[in-house]
């Protein structure tokens, strides 16, 4: 199990939504414009958001699957799924649906991406795609899965990966150092050995070029306002512990931080999207 909170990953996709940048998404639907039919492999697919954001810009015909090592996860996302697309579901079963002109089918695979990723890209699906999973895994897993996916010439699409700033409106004098705390905890250990954290991105486009791929990057930050005061409230709440847990920041200085920012008007925070394809 992640323990990756349901009602977090829930709480976030509408702004993942509205977040994702235009330029790699625009790259994606043209790469597979004159197909009829795709196969995708979502990596850490947890509830299914990623598949809620991208399907109207993907081909008529689409059987994904979506794969997390977290069985909970799996389960909801089979639960929110069937709701969204208004099928019953049935245990053990993909998912079949139409919506919008568009014919789904959706399996849900339990994987270990640590052991499983080779496993997983050689059953070559026609895209391979993550929302909000490079930050968590390690340059070395980064390496590795760059070697399986450029070996099968297959293109990446990969959402939301964070790139280490945060920007607050009003802004506190310490921002930069609860930032740069909560930074060093984003490097730590999520089971991949140590984060990528805030350097994933560079790495992953890195590593593509390096292997002969064409990689669109572009800005797809958070642009949270009074009207995501939950989610903030929650992202508060969240860099508080992270910072906590590292030590680098006495527990009166990060109360008198989280106390500045209980009614921020504006909260920036920085991702990039990569759409990256063989040459
Ligand atoms: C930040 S969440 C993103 C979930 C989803 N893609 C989204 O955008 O809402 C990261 C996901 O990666 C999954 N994950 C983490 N480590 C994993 C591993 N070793 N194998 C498979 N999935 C993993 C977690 O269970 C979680 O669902």
């Amino acid at each position: 199990m992640s323990g990756f909170d349901p009602e977090w990953l829930l709480l976030r996709e509408p702004v993942d939504h509205r977040s994702r940048a235009r330029g790699p998404q625009d790259a994606c639907s043209g790469y597979f414009g004159g197909f009829e039919q795709i196969t995708v492999l979502d990596l850490g697919a947890g509830t299914g958001s990623n598949l809620r954001a991208s399907w109207l810009h993907l081909p008529n015909r689409q059987d994904w699957c979506l794969v997390d090592h977290d069985p909970v996860l799996l389960a909801m996302a089979r639960r929110i799924l069937s709701t969204w697309a208004c099928v019953p579901q049935a245990d053990g079963e993909h998912l079949a649906f139409e919506r919008s002109g568009k014919a789904l089918t959706v399996s849900f695979a339990y994987a270990d991406l640590r052991t499983d990723i080779e496993r997983l890209i050689a059953q070559r699906p026609g895209l391979v795609t993550a929302a909000a999973l490079f930050d968590l895994v390690s340059c070395e897993w980064i390496d590795r899965f760059a070697d399986a996916l450029t070996g099968a010439r297959l293109p990446l699409y990969a959402v939301l990966t964070y790139t280490g700033n945060a920007r607050w409106e009003p802004g506190h004098p310490i921002d930069a150092r609860i930032n740069s705390a909560f930074n060093e905890h984003q490097t730590r250990s999520k089971g991949f050995g140590p984060a990528a954290g805030p350097q994933a991105a560079r790495h992953l486009a890195a590593a593509l070029r390096a292997r002969g791929y064409a990689v669109d990057i572009e800005d797809s930050p958070w642009l949270l306002t009074v009207d995501d005061n939950r989610l903030i409230q929650s992202l508060a709440h969240r860099i508080v512990q992270a910072v906590g847990e590292t030590d680098l920041v006495p527990a009166e200085i990060l109360a008198a931080w989280r106390g500045a920012h209980t009614h921020p008007v504006r909260c920036e925070i920085s991702h990039v999207d990569i759409f990256a394809r063989p040459l």
